[in-house]
């Protein structure tokens, strides 16, 4: 007997998609068969332009063939490689690799299988190092409302997006999170940082106060918060949060898993907005989004801590079936070297103020009511229909899928990431389209 609800080979019922209106979606599919370089290939044959980097993460284009000619030849050298007490070279050159391009001071590395993993394996490393150091009343975690930090317990709890949270208990305990930075009223059509929202970094001096510092093992933001909808950091706000947290020995979390590997111009926004964090939690763009893969970053003071007691003892009892996967790695690798040979960690910087400049011109396209901008990083907010909040945004979407642009919504906000890649015609044809797109919504 076949637990299959329809025998026909088409049936799109068994795959409860993720984060998907499953019942829209499956009424009218929309079905990517094919992907090179800036565009999709749908199954009614049409080429869509790629404007956010699939999820993200897609940062060197599509189906590059450094990057697929390495999968298949790692498949056929050496599948699959145990994690735990073996290695193999590709997981410690790919960790050399990573550390060359990470913030002086990240110099060690973890691997994961996704972001949301990343998260985890951060947020575990934060509280087993105080308890390390002797300093293990320090359980406290701190997120910001707003925030992002994938699907898992330890990333929802830190996280704010309520839907996210909403349904699933009363999750971690010992969390407290800092007010968001949205701040429309003063801040709307911002080209790049905010002038205002600074000072809401002091918020996390209320917090310790309440608290007690010696209960508070970590802080964790994202700096410039994407899945919420693009809230770049105010002027001043990271750097004042990196001084609160050393006053108090609070370790500091950047949660770079789609502002790293070059999205604003930089390797990583550590480096563009010139604040070093205690941690870096990475994936998407580590492997170009083609095969899963995480990477923590830690200096070494941290990893120093755990690296004592008898020598034939596991340090840290953390770790995944797929850490550091040998497939995996020799994606990455190839990524890096495509990343490398093209410039890609740093093209953003170059093209960014075009892109600014085309992104800000749909100013007075109607329902638009703030425009705000970082690295190659768009956000478009528009006005909610009265009563239906995310339909305008979504009605946005649908139609651009229908034109031949691939752009994300999430509440009522347009987020736009496309490609590292993307050429000065690519940005004008993206931002003709969405004008169009944006001027038949209702
Ligand atoms: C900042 C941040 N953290 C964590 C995640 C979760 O990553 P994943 O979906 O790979 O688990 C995301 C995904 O968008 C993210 O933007």
């Amino acid at each position: 007997m076949s637990n299959r609800l329809n025998t026909s080979p088409n049936d799109l019922r068994a795959f409860w998609m993720p984060f998907t209106a499953n019942r829209q979606f499956k009424q009218n599919p929309r079905m990517l068969v094919g992907a090179k370089d800036m565009h999709y290939t749908t199954s009614d044959g049409r080429q869509i332009l790629d404007g956010t980097a699939g999820l993200w993460c897609v940062n060197a284009g599509h189906c590059r063939p450094k990057i697929t000619e390495a999968i298949s030849q790692q498949a056929g050298e050496m599948d699959y490689a145990p994690a735990f007490q073996m290695g193999h070279p590709k997981a410690f050159e790919l960790a050399n690799r990573l550390v060359d391009i990470a913030p002086d001071g990240m110099n060690h590395v973890l691997f994961t299988n996704s972001g949301s993993e990343s998260v985890e394996t951060a947020l575990k490393v934060a509280l087993a190092y105080h308890r390390v150091k002797g300093d293990g009343s320090r359980t406290r975690l701190i997120g910001r409302e707003r925030g992002y930090h994938g699907v898992n317990f330890g990333g929802i709890s830190v996280g704010g997006i309520v839907s996210n949270r909403k349904m699933f208990g009363t999750l971690l305990t010992g969390v407290d999170h800092m007010p968001h930075t949205h701040l429309p009223a003063q801040n709307a059509f911002t080209k790049g940082q905010p002038e205002h929202g600074g000072d809401l970094a002091t918020e996390l001096e209320r917090i310790v106060t309440l608290h007690d510092a010696s209960t508070i093992a970590a802080v964790i933001v994202e700096p410039v918060a994407g899945s919420t909808g693009v809230l770049i950091p105010p002027k001043g706000y990271l750097k004042k949060l990196r001084e609160i947290c050393t006053k108090h020995g609070i370790l500091l979390i950047f949660d770079e898993v789609i502002t790293g590997y070059g999205r604003l111009g930089s390797p990583f926004a550590t480096q563009h907005y010139d604040v070093m964090p205690d941690m870096i939690t990475s994936a998407k763009g580590l492997t170009n989004g083609v095969i899963p893969m995480g990477a923590v970053f830690v200096t070494s003071e941290i990893h120093d801590a755990f690296m004592q007691g008898p020598e034939h003892m596991i340090e840290f009892f953390h770790g995944y079936t797929y850490s550091g996967n040998p497939i995996a790695s020799a994606a990455a690798l190839a990524t890096l070297d495509t990343y490398k040979e093209e410039g890609l960690l740093t093209r953003a910087a170059e093209i960014a103020p075009y892109w600014e400049e085309q992104l800000h011109s749909l100013k007075d396209c109607p329902h638009v009511i703030d425009i705000r901008n970082t690295g190659l990083i768009g956000a478009i907010e528009l006005d909610p229909i009265a009563g239906e909040p995310t339909k305008r945004a979504f009605s946005a979407f649908l139609k651009a899928y229908d034109d031949g642009l691939l752009i994300r919504t999430t509440g009522d906000i347009i987020a736009l990431s496309p490609p590292l890649i993307i050429s000065r015609d690519q940005i004008d044809e993206l931002f003709e389209k969405l004008r169009k797109v944006l001027g038949g919504v209702a």
